[in-house]
């Protein structure tokens, strides 16, 4: 593993199931639209990708959270998208409507236009350079997190060509093309550890592995075409420790569990006791995303009910991003509540 002496390393501690004196916190999505400093450096970027491309304004968001809500960990401002965009399946990010590819990627020959990326020469050196920034500037106050896809989700997206609610393109591949199925997560796999690699040699301290769209597969299903993949990512990763968040399949916890991982993220489907007989790693999330909306004394008493259910060993953070419309005072009022716990 890689050491670099982080002052704030409740993180580090959690992940390695060492005993911390509290719990630690930091939120998906903490960067993005719910802070208006965000989207008036956005605005100055121009649009999504603008400011995804120009590493001094990534990394000034990704800080923003750091000093706004005062996290425990700062995660790069990027997307998972970046990885088939360097691969030559390009997307736009529509306003209001979310990711869009002109060129979707169906069947063998569409996947002789991809090729794994070189780290410098495509757009994946505007996030490593971001993550230098950021690296900097954060003077080894708290960790910072890199992340990619799981290949299943990106898979997803480059068939399907856009979100959506039943992912039925991209799951009718995988039934009646099996064959270029694999090859193309293969790809995809490859891609996304040179990726985590070039992040880790930037000074990344934990990595994280989003399967958004895990939970559309059966659990059959998952354990052939997901699960394999993001268990071929981290044992390719020794240097730092690897976090796992396969929203939506909490069929395969155990499976999830036995492979080489630090942690497991758990949406909010997830009840915290039934987590606690499949996992016996570190686990990270669960909070609804919704319970931000509530007003002080309700949140208080969920979140205090919450942290007195939890394991020893546990990150709080949401069972998935930060809506856009979330009350920032909640949010800080949420990582106060968690501050102040007193661990059992
Ligand atoms: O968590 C963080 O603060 C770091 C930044 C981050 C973003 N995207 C920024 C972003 C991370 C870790 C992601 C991951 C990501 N991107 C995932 C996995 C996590 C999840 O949410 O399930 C997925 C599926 C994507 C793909 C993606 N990016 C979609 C579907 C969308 C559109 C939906 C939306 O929220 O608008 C995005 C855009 C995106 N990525 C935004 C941000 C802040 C909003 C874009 C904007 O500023 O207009």
């Amino acid at each position: 593993m890689k050491i670099q002496n982080i002052e704030n390393d409740l993180l580090l501690k959690a992940l390695k199931q060492e005993k911390t004196e509290r719990y630690p916190i930091w939120l998906m999505r903490q960067a993005g639209r719910f802070l208006v400093e965000y989207r008036k450096v956005r605005e100055t970027a121009g649009s999504f990708k603008g400011l995804l491309e120009n590493p001094n304004k990534a990394a000034e968001v990704t800080l923003q959270p750091v000093s706004i809500l005062e996290v425990d960990a700062a995660i790069i401002f990027s997307d998972i998208l970046v990885v088939p965009e360097s691969m030559n399946c390009n997307y736009i990010m529509e306003e209001k409507k979310g990711p869009y590819f002109p060129e979707t990627i169906r069947n063998n020959e569409d996947l002789k236009k991809l090729q794994l990326p070189d780290l410098y020469k495509s757009n994946l050196r505007y996030t490593l350079e971001a993550i230098e920034i950021t690296k900097e500037k954060l003077q080894n106050k708290i960790p910072l997190i890199g992340f990619c896809g799981a290949p299943w989700t990106i898979f997803a997206y480059c068939t399907e060509g856009s979100g959506s609610k039943t992912f039925s393109v991209a799951k009718r591949i995988l039934y009646q093309d099996p064959e270029f199925a694999h090859q193309f997560l293969d790809l995809i796999t490859d891609a996304s550890i040179i990726y985590l690699k070039g992040q880790i040699e930037k000074g990344v301290n934990v990595i994280q592995i989003f399967d958004s769209w895990a939970g559309i597969l059966s659990k059959e299903d998952f354990e052939i075409w997901s699960l394999p993949y993001i268990q071929k990512i981290c044992d390719s990763i020794h240097e730092v420790p690897k976090i796992v968040f396969a929203k939506g399949a909490n069929f395969s916890l155990n499976k999830i569990n036995r492979i080489n991982c630090d942690a497991i993220g758990l949406d909010w489907n997830v009840p915290i006791e039934f987590s606690k007989t499949q996992i016996n790693k570190t686990t990270q999330g669960n909070l609804d995303p919704c319970l931000l909306y509530a007003d002080r004394n309700y949140l208080n008493k969920k979140v205090n009910e919450f942290l007195d259910s939890l394991p020893t060993n546990h990150i709080v953070n949401l069972g998935h991003g930060l809506y856009p419309d979330t009350p920032r005072e909640n949010v800080i009022e949420l990582v106060k509540l968690v501050k102040n716990y007193i661990k059992k």
